[in-house]
C-alpha cells in the first residue's frame, strides 16, 4: 500500500489514480437522480480498472470484444451482469459463450449476419439465448428498422433465440438534452409501432445516452438541470418498462487523475514551453480539441501560489501535435514539479495511441475508500511491441 500524497514523489513516470470513494459517490449520485425504471450499465470501454470496484452497484456491464470479457471474468462480474455488445463479435468467443451452460448474458445484435449466427448456435447446443436488436443510427452499427420488424415478426420460428429489447447509442458527450429528447421521442414511436404491428413488447430499452462530462473550465453545464430533463423526457414516453442506461464517460471520468512530471523548461521565439513525460498518448478527453480548451490541472504542491508566466504544456511524443494545453497559466515551475489534471477516469488509458514511439504505458494506482493508494498495473515498456522478431 502507499500514501497517495507520496506518489508524486514516488513515481517516477506518468500515472493515473481512481478513487474508488469519489466513484461510488458518482454512481449513487446518477442513480439518485435517474427516474426509478432507469438501471445502469457500465460501458467497460470506458475504463477496466474500475468495472470490479462498482460489481455491485451497477446492473450491468456492457462488453465489447473477448479482451473485455476476459477482463470482466477476471474480475469476478458474473455472466448474468454482461451485456455482449460490439459490431464485429468474433464468432468464435461467441460460441464459447453460447456453448458455455453458465452463460447467462444477454448478446446484441449488430447485423442480420449476427443474428443467423446467434440462431444457428443456439440450435447447435440447443441453448436457449437472450438477445437485445441494436437500432441503427444511420452508421456501421446495429440494423434497420425493417429488419427488426423481420426479426420480431418472425420470432415464433427462432423459438431459442429470445428478443428482450432494443438497444440504441448514437454518441458521447452529448450536451444537447434537445437532441436526446428527439432520440427518445422516436424510441418511444418506434417500440409502439412493434407493440401495434407485432404484438411485440421489449422487456427492456438499453439506451446509451452519452451524458456528457464537463472537461473544461469555463464551461456552462448544469448537470442537475441536465438530468432533470433527462428525467422529464423518461416521464413523458409511452414506455414504461425497463430502461437500462449504458453509460461509460459519465461514470469514470471523475474518479481518475493523471500526473506528469515536468521534463523541460525552455522558451522557443515567443512562446513558453514546458514539456512533461506524459502527452496525449495518455490523455484523451474528448476529440482532442484540448490544446485549446484548458482542461483542470493543478500543479502538485503549489495550490495557491500566484500564477505566473503562461505556458504552453507539450507531451513528449515527436508531434507537433502533442499539445496538451496552451497559454496555460502555471505558478513558479521546475523541473520535477508535477502536474495534476482532473477527470482522467475515462477513456484516457484505453484511447491513447499507448504504442506510438515505443514509451511507457503508465502505472495505475487504485485509491481505496480508507485512502490507501494500491498499484494495480506497473509502468511497462512497449518497446517490445515494435521490435520486428526475426524468430516467428
Ligand atoms: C454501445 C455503446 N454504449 C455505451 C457507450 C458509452 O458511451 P459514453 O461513454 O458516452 O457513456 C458506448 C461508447 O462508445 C457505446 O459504444
Amino acid at each position: 500500500m502507499a500514501n497517495p500524497d507520496r506518489l508524486p514523489a514516488d513515481c517516477p513516470t506518468a500515472f493515473y489514480t481512481f478513487d474508488v470513494r469519489v466513484l461510488s459517490q458518482r454512481v449513487a449520485y446518477l442513480r439518485s437522480r435517474l427516474p426509478e425504471n432507469c438501471s445502469l450499465c457500465y460501458a467497460v470501454k470506458a475504463n477496466p480498472f474500475i468495472a470490479g470496484e462498482i460489481a455491485d452497484r451497477v446492473d450491468a456491464f456492457e462488453i465489447c470484444s473477448p479482451g473485455e470479457a476476459a477482463v470482466c471474468r477476471a474480475l469476478g462480474i458474473k455472466s448474468e451482469k454482461t451485456v455482449i455488445s460490439g459490431v464485429y463479435k468474433t464468432p468464435s468467443f461467441i460460441e464459447g459463450l453460447i456453448a458455455d451452460a453458465d452463460f447467462r448474458g444477454v448478446l446484441t445484435v449488430e447485423s442480420t449476419t449476427q443474428y443467423r449466427l446467434f440462431c444457428d448456435l443456439a440450435e447447435k447446443y440447443g441453448r436457449q439465448i437472450r438477445v437485445l436488436l441494436r437500432l441503427t443510427n444511420d452508421s456501421q452499427f446495429g440494423i434497420n428498422e425493417d429488419e427488426i420488424d423481420e426479426i420480431v415478426s418472425s420470432s415464433e420460428k427462432t423459438p431459442l433465440v429470445r428478443v428482450v429489447g432494443i438497444q440504441f447509442f448514437s454518441g458521447t458527450q452529448k450536451f444537447s438534452v434537445k437532441k436526446i429528447a428527439r432520440e427518445i421521442g422516436a424510441l418511444d414511436a418506434f417500440l409502439a409501432r412493434l407493440e401495434e404491428e407485432y404484438g411485440f413488447a421489449p422487456e427492456v430499452l438499453e439506451y446509451g445516452p452519452g451524458f456528457p462530462v464537463s472537461y473544461f473550465e469555463g464551461e456552462d453545464f448544469d448537470e442537475e438541470e441536465y438530468l432533470a430533463e433527462f428525467s422529464r423526457i423518461v416521464g413523458g414516453m409511452r414506455y414504461r418498462k425497463k430502461i437500462t442506461l449504458e453509460l461509460g464517460r459519465s461514470v469514470a471520468a471523475s474518479c481518475g487523475k493523471y500526473y506528469t512530471h515536468i521534463v523541460d523548461i525552455k522558451k522557443n521565439k515567443e512562446t513558453d514551453y514546458v514539456l512533461v513525460d506524459g502527452g496525449m498518448h495518455h490523455l484523451v478527453y474528448f476529440g482532442q480539441a484540448m490544446a485549446m480548451k484548458r482542461p483542470r490541472v493543478s500543479v502538485v504542491g503549489k495550490d495557491g501560489e500566484p500564477e505566473g508566466t503562461k505556458r504552453t504544456v507539450c507531451g513528449s511524443l515527436c508531434s507537433m501535435n502533442d499539445i496538451i494545453v496552451k497559454q496555460l497559466p502555471l505558478p513558479d515551475v521546475r523541473i520535477g514539479d508535477v502536474l495534476c489534471f482532473e477527470n482522467a477516469g475515462a477513456y484516457c488509458m484505453t484511447e491513447g495511441i499507448a504504442l506510438f514511439l515505443s514509451r511507457d504505458v503508465p502505472a495505475v494506482y487504485l485509491i481505496r475508500e480508507d485512502g490507501t493508494a494500491v498499484c494495480v498495473r506497473k509502468p511497462f515498456e512497449t518497446l517490445q511491441l515494435n521490435t520486428p522478431n526475426y524468430d516467428l
